[in-house]
């Protein structure tokens, strides 16, 4: 495992955008797992500053995401897919037809998870970004997940629920339920990069580091793998 601590979020956005600049220069085709929430925002945007510089393009890149609400159209503004477009994919020259969200309608949700299992494990994903729960999840494995897990419908965690109720106006209004690539999924990945900004992460961080791997800790399934890259500013990384 690699930790990188920066002073602040803009320090992580960067350092973290300059990780997917540099394989995109490598591997103009590659293949990203991308996460949304407040975390990445400014990866993304430095990621669009290095398109419109002409220094990478997405004509070739495939992204695959890690997770959706159920029960929330793709036209949503609080969809994960719309998150994305507005995020990133908007601005850039990604194909349509290259960018994956996941997507559970309720009635078919079996049959939906297996068809995003089945299209993710076709690829070998260069890298996968996360950010992670105030509660260690990666994606939206809540702890208590197995480490084998493959895509599957979550019912969230209270505490999730009430920490994303600030993207929404009322607490009822924020999904119960998502649809989450597995930790056995993340972990394929060949490269995981792993973003935290802000107090409240800094419990999760030191646990990925400090705790031996167990399912109530979501975050400890990652230390095995052989190319975590941690990057935190100086409030997350303020445990270790
Ligand atoms: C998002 C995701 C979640 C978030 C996590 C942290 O696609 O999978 O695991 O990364 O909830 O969210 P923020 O970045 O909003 O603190």
């Amino acid at each position: 495992m690699e930790i990188i601590k920066c002073k602040n979020y803009d320090e992580m956005s960067k350092i973290g955008a300059n990780v997917i600049i540099s394989l995109l220069k490598r591997k103009p085709d590659a293949v990203l797992g991308l996460a949304t929430g407040s975390t990445p925002i400014g990866l993304y945007k430095n990621v669009i500053i290095a398109y419109n510089n002409k220094e990478i393009s997405f004509k070739d890149v495939r992204t695959y995401n890690l997770d959706e609400y159920c029960g929330i159209e793709r036209n949503n503004i609080q969809s994960y897919y719309h998150f994305m477009n507005e995020k990133l994919f908007n601005y850039v020259d990604i194909k349509k037809t290259n960018i994956n969200v996941p997507f559970a309608r309720n009635e078919f949700v079996v049959e939906d998870c297996r068809k995003y299992n089945k299209e993710i494990n076709r690829r070998i994903f260069d890298i996968q970004v996360l950010g992670i729960g105030n509660n260690g999840h990666i994606g939206f494995n809540e702890p208590g997940t197995p480490f084998n897990q493959e895509t599957f419908v979550v019912d969230l965690a209270k505490e999730t629920i009430v920490t994303n109720s600030r993207f929404f106006n009322r607490i009822e209004e924020v999904p119960t339920k998502a649809i989450t690539m597995g930790i056995k999924n993340i972990n394929n990945a060949k490269t995981i990069l792993l973003l935290a900004s802000g107090t409240s992460k800094a419990q999760a961080i030191y646990d990925l580091v400090n705790e031996e791997p167990n399912t109530m800790k979501p975050q400890t399934s990652l230390q095995n793998h052989s190319n975590l890259i941690v990057i935190c500013d100086e409030e997350a990384s303020s445990l270790l």
